[in-house]
């Protein structure tokens, strides 16, 4: 369904066009995690209005190196960047998970200046964000075309695959491949590969291995802000499905483990307790000290990457760095 927003053309695919979110889909989810002998719940609850706004202030603490590390590389290489992703012509810039696009932006600014033929396609799933976006693009790039869909990823490429002929090239920036297990993070980058052809093009974060130390800090800042964000998740449930969490009697602890390369946060139950979720018709027990597993966040190497891509269809074209070397934007073709 289309929607003609005065500003820019905006696609949305969502399932919930009046802004509702899915309570049932959410009670479901939260039900099935925490019946589990090791108690789960789904990252991708976080980012409700209190957590995303937690999130950005996540993103400029000390501690926090991902989003500066990945602006570094951004601003170091966009030139070159920009050069090859128009290397073959026209294309269509289609960038998932988009946000608030801060990011692509310093690659928007940098493809303009060279006039090249492209046009800019975000895809996020909160709408809000979308409108904020190309009403932020119309003022500072007016030139430059914009079309937003607000969806699934799965659903935005579906929908590109109908209705945009042409070559693609996709970004899936900061370091998000990093929150799915392996075979996940395969079957997501197979997929994205099926909807694409020769030429096309992915430019994909990834935050690489490092001193386990200042991986731990970022998950562990001293201001306390990644256990608000991790918290944030209880009190939504409270908020959204009728729980009775004692936020107080959870505390966020977050481990690295260098071996397998990932850092898992987690709430712990500082007490035995029970919870009731009405919306899931369901009491949870916890005993002292049991953990949930909120989030895992994937450290890779260069040479694990080239074969994730390998796996994947992708051979990579360019690995572009910061200056530490602790952050990387991998550039693939199809292979
Ligand atoms: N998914 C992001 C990451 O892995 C967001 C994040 C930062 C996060 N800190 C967190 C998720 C703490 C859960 C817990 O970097």
């Amino acid at each position: 369904m289309e929607i003609n927003t005065p500003t820019a053309p905006m696609i949305d695919l969502s399932r919930h066009q009046d802004g509702s979110s899915d309570t049932s889909a959410f009670a479901r989810d939260v039900a099935e995690g925490l019946s589990t002998k090791y108690k789960t719940l789904p990252s991708r609850y976080f980012y409700d209005g209190t957590g995303s706004r937690l999130f950005q202030q996540i993103m400029d603490l000390p501690e926090y190196y991902l989003t500066r590390s990945e602006l570094e590389v951004l601003t170091q290489n966009k030139k070159n960047m920009a050069g090859q992703f128009s290397q073959g012509g026209p294309f269509h810039l289609i960038d998932l998970g988009a946000g608030d696009a801060l990011k692509t932006k310093l690659l928007l600014q940098e493809l303009t200046a060279q006039q090249r033929n492209f046009d800019y396609v975000p895809v996020d799933i909160s709408k809000d964000a979308m409108l904020e976006l190309s009403d932020s693009l119309q003022q500072e790039l007016p030139q430059l075309k914009v079309e937003a869909v607000v969806g699934e990823y799965f659903q935005a490429l579906e929908w590109l695959q109908e209705n945009k002929d042409g070559r693609k090239v996709v970004l899936f920036l900061g370091s998000n491949i990093g929150n799915f297990k392996a075979e996940e993070s395969i079957t997501f980058l197979q997929s994205i590969r099926s909807y694409l052809h020769a030429g096309d093009q992915l430019l994909m974060g990834v935050d690489l291995r490092k001193d386990p130390g200042v991986i731990l800090k970022a998950y562990n800042d001293e201001a306390g802000i990644t256990a608000a964000f991790n918290l944030n998740l209880l009190d939504r449930i409270n908020r959204e499905l009728g729980a009775d969490f004692n936020v107080d009697q959870f505390c966020h602890h977050a481990i690295y483990n260098p071996l397998e390369g990932v850092m898992r946060s987690f709430l712990v139950s500082k007490q035995a307790q029970d919870v009731h979720i009405s919306e899931a018709g369901l009491t949870v027990h916890f005993d002292a000290w049991e953990a949930i597993h909120t989030e895992n966040s994937y450290k890779y190497s260069i040479p694990q990457v080239e074969e994730l891509g390998r796996q994947c269809g992708f051979a990579v074209d360019t690995v572009f760095y910061d200056r530490q070397k602790g952050f990387a934007d991998v550039l693939f073709s199809v292979a």
